[in-house]
C-alpha cells in the first residue's frame, strides 16, 4: 500500500482483530481504498512469548478480573509507535470523546489505539509512553463496555470522516462546524409531504430560505433545551444570531438556570 507524508495512519492493537472488521466497510473502508487514510489492525498475541500466548494476569492488591500484562503491551507498542505518534487508550475512566477532540485527532499523523480487555491494561504502560509521547485515555460515554474495540470503532469513524476528501459532501461538515455553536440539529423531513396523516412543517415548503434558516435555528435551540439542557451552558452566544440569543436567554431562564442577559453575553 502506498503512503504519503500527510496521510493519516491509524494502528489498532487488540486481542480480537476480527472485532475491527467493520473498518473494511462503508465510509472508512472507502477512505482506506482511496488511500486517504491507512488503518492497520494488529493481534496483541503476536507479541506474546509463551506457549499459551498469555496477555493477562491477576491484579496486584486483589479483586475480580484480570489485568493486561505490561511486558506484552510494551513489546507491541515499541514496534508500532513512531516519534510523534499519539497513543489512545479506550477506558471508561478516560476523557469523554467529543467533536472538538475528533477534530484535533484528525490533524494528527499517527494514531495508535491500544484496546484493553478485562479490567484494563497495567497502568504503567500509559505512564511509560507518556514520557516520550502524547497519551490520551478516552471514553465514549458513561457506561462500561467489555473492552476498547467498539470504542476504537467509534473514535475511528468520528475522526476519519473529518479527514479532507473523505466525505463526498463537504457541505455537511461545514453545517456541522457552524453547529459548533453547540446545538443539536433541527428535525429533518423528506418526501412525501404527508405520511400517515403527519405533515411536514409548512415553512420548509415555503421556499423562503431566510425563514427556513430562522426556523431551523429556533428548532435546534428548543430541541437542545428539551433533550440536552446541559449543552445550553456551552453554547457560544457570539456564534448565534440576535434572535437565537434572545431565544437562548428565554430557554435558559425557563430551565431555571442562571443566565446572563443576551446583551451582557454578546461580548
Ligand atoms: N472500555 C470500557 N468501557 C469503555 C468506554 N465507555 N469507553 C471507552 N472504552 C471503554
Amino acid at each position: 500500500m502506498t503512503h504519503h507524508d500527510d496521510q493519516l495512519v491509524i494502528d489498532v492493537i487488540s486481542i480480537f482483530p476480527e472485532y475491527l472488521q467493520p473498518l473494511d466497510l462503508s465510509l472508512v473502508g472507502k477512505a482506506r481504498e482511496k488511500d486517504l487514510v491507512r488503518v492497520d489492525v494488529h493481534n496483541l498475541r503476536d507479541w506474546t512469548t509463551d506457549r499459551h500466548r498469555t496477555v493477562d494476569d491477576t491484579p496486584y492488591g486483589g479483586g475480580a478480573g484480570m489485568v493486561m500484562k505490561p511486558d506484552v503491551w510494551g513489546r507491541a507498542l515499541d514496534d508500532v509507535m513512531q516519534p510523534g505518534s499519539h497513543l489512545l487508550i479506550p477506558s471508561p475512566a478516560g476523557r469523554v470523546l467529543d467533536q472538538r477532540m475528533a477534530e484535533q485527532l484528525a490533524q494528527d499523523e499517527h494514531l495508535v489505539i491500544a484496546c484493553g480487555r478485562y479490567e484494563g491494561i497495567d497502568s504503567r504502560v500509559a505512564e511509560h509512553y507518556r514520557q516520550a509521547h502524547r497519551v490520551t485515555e478516552f471514553s465514549i460515554g458513561d457506561y462500561v463496555l467489555n473492552g476498547g474495540e467498539s470504542a476504537a470503532l467509534v473514535l475511528i469513524e468520528a475522526v476519519v470522516r473529518l479527514v479532507p476528501q473523505v466525505l463526498g459532501n463537504p457541505e455537511s461538515i461545514i453545517e456541522e462546524s457552524h453547529n459548533i455553536s453547540g446545538t443539536l440539529e433541527a428535525p429533518m423531513y423528506t418526501k412525501p409531504p404527508t405520511w400517515r396523516d403527519l405533515e411536514v412543517p409548512e415553512v420548509l415548503t415555503s421556499g423562503n430560505h431566510g425563514l427556513i434558516d430562522d426556523w431551523r435555528r429556533e428548532q435546534a435551540l428548543i430541541r437542545t433545551a428539551r433533550v440536552r439542557p446541559d449543552l445550553l451552558q456551552k453554547i457560544e452566544p457570539e456564534r448565534l444570531t440576535k434572535k437565537q440569543r434572545e431565544l437562548l436567554f428565554r430557554l435558559k431562564t425557563e430551565a431555571g438556570q442562571d443566565a446572563d442577559s443576551p446583551e451582557a453575553s454578546r461580548n
